[in-house]
């Protein structure tokens, strides 16, 4: 091993350890601006490193490539919402399966040229091609439906299942026979296209509510994608980054399903949750049971004078981008010596770490943050619950009720609390398109409107107390 290998060795190893140290600060919001720092730095590394060792001849497309994604980058980083955000990582996944696959495929076009190819380069270039490609069509799906350009609800037909059983089929039988016998760049291309198709294929049945939990899923693809690709161009550390986010993405699709209480085979083919739903139904609930209503000096007096104030934030404070109004409240009772605290449920909102992200954004103090686990015991001490834009999670159905599509679900307990406020528009169900019994339960008060306006007008009313 000559210098300039050893020196670009220690650099990628240097680079897979800060990308797993990334990883590791990534788990915490106090330390996740961190994580993504180093991760960049990584990459940075990474990069520079994998040009180093190729000895690229002419680096003005390169360098051109460069410019226009960091722009790209840029722009979109700043400018998208924050409920906008898992549409853009399902956008950047697809893309990086498509980077995948197009590697592979030049590869490939040229490897079968220039030699015969052995039989496990010929594997895992056509492994990279098809989770690739697969990862890129079924993300723009993905993308189209959280971005409303497709229609949320499940599309599905006839004989879908045994069409995309025989796509499969056929894509095993050339690959086959590409790896093992006649390495045709034509059998190749007819293995893409396939895996073009069934990408498209497996996201539309599900519906749009569900597509957090297919982006993770597409997101470890891309990573597997970009791992074969590690191999097809022998580049240790694309191997190891690509190997990094499948783990990562089965992780998080794992969290997300369990939180959910749901298996990923029933996301994937059980078209729960239409983006009807997901976009906020029409159906209310209850029947002729009475709920009650507070206005704003009832709540502020409930709100304000309590010792103790759990805030449950939801999909709505996300939609109604309450988050800043919700740290001055928080701010405002501290200050009249209320106990705040937040209970955060792992699937709150429609992406993981969604509340998070959100009440880090508005500066709410990490300290102040607790896990489902971590509260629960507390709301049989707690004064008053305020429960901001969530459903779904705070339901107790999931506890008792076997015939309810949550029924299992770990849920936030916050009909234990002495008083349980709720700002929501109306009685319409949340995205799992079930009733709600707490709406009906005597300690529950109905505070209703839109998350931001509701919030700002408890502030002002508590100002006055
Ligand atoms: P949901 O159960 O969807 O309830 C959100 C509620 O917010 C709705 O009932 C809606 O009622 C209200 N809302 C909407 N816009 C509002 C606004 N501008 N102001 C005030 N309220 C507003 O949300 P959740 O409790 O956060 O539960 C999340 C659900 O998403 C769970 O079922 C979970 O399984 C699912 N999910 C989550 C994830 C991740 S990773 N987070 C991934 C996939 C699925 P109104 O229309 O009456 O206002």
């Amino acid at each position: 091993m000559d210098a300039l290998s050893t020196v670009i060795a220690l650099a990628y190893l240097l680079a897979a350890v800060l990308f797993i140290l990334g990883l590791r600060y990534l788990s915490s919001p106090a330390t996740a601006r961190r994580g993504n720092l180093l991760a960049a730095i990584a990459m940075l590394i990474a990069i520079l490193m994998t040009l180093l060792d190729r000895q690229i001849i002419d680096f003005k497309w390169i360098a051109i490539a460069m410019i226009i994604g960091t722009l790209i980058g840029v722009f979109s980083a700043r400018l998208v919402k924050m409920t906008a955000m898992p549409q853009m990582v399902g956008l950047f996944n697809g893309l990086g399966g498509g980077a995948s696959a197009l590697v592979a495929f030049v590869e490939f076009n040229h490897q079968s040229r220039v030699a015969a190819m052995p039989v496990d380069l010929a594997i895992t270039t056509l492994l990279s091609v098809f989770i690739g490609a697969l990862t890129f069509t079924g993300s723009m799906v993905a993308f189209g439906k959280l971005q409303g350009m497709i229609s949320g609800s499940p599309i599905t037909f006839k004989l879908q299942k045994p069409v995309n059983a025989a796509m499969m089929l056929a894509v095993v039988i050339l690959s086959i026979i590409v790896a093992g016998f006649q390495p045709s760049v034509l059998l190749f291309s007819i293995v893409t296209l396939i895996a073009l198709i069934l990408g498209v294929m497996l996201v539309i049945p599900i519906g749009g509510a569900d597509m957090p939990v297919v982006i993770s899923l597409l997101n470890s693809f891309s990573g597997l994608a970009a791992c074969a690709t590690g191999f097809v161009v022998q580049n240790d550390i694309l191997i190891i980054a690509g190997a990094l986010v499948g783990a990562a993405g089965l992780i998080l699709t794992e969290i997300m399903c369990k939180a959910m209480n749901r298996s990923l085979s029933n996301v994937l083919f059980g078209a729960f949750g239409t983006g009807d739903q997901a976009a906020g139904a029409t159906t209310t609930a209850g029947g002729d049971k009475s709920v009650k209503s507070v206005d704003n000096e009832e709540a502020a007096m409930i709100v304000g004078y309590a010792q103790s104030v759990v805030v449950v934030p939801g999909f709505g404070m996300a939609a109604a981008m309450a988050q800043h109004a919700v740290r001055e409240l928080s701010e405002l009772l501290i200050k009249r010596g209320v106990e705040v605290k937040f209970a955060i449920h792992p699937v709150a909102g429609r992406m993981p770490g969604h509340m998070n992200v959100l009440l880090a954004e508005a500066n709410v103090p990490y300290n102040l943050l607790f896990d489902m686990d971590d509260i629960n015991p507390e709301f049989p001490h707690t004064d008053v619950v305020l429960v901001i834009g969530a459903n779904d999670v705070i339901n107790p159905a999931a506890r008792t009720d076997t015939s309810s599509p949550i029924y299992g679900m770990p849920i936030l307990d916050v009909d234990k609390a002495r008083h349980i406020i709720i700002i929501k528009r109306s009685l319409n169900v949340g995205f799992a398109g079930v009733d709600n019994e707490l709406f009906y339960n005597p300690k529950a008060m109905m505070y209703f409107g839109s998350a931001k306006e509701k919030v700002q007008e408890l502030v002002a009313e508590i100002k006055k107390l």
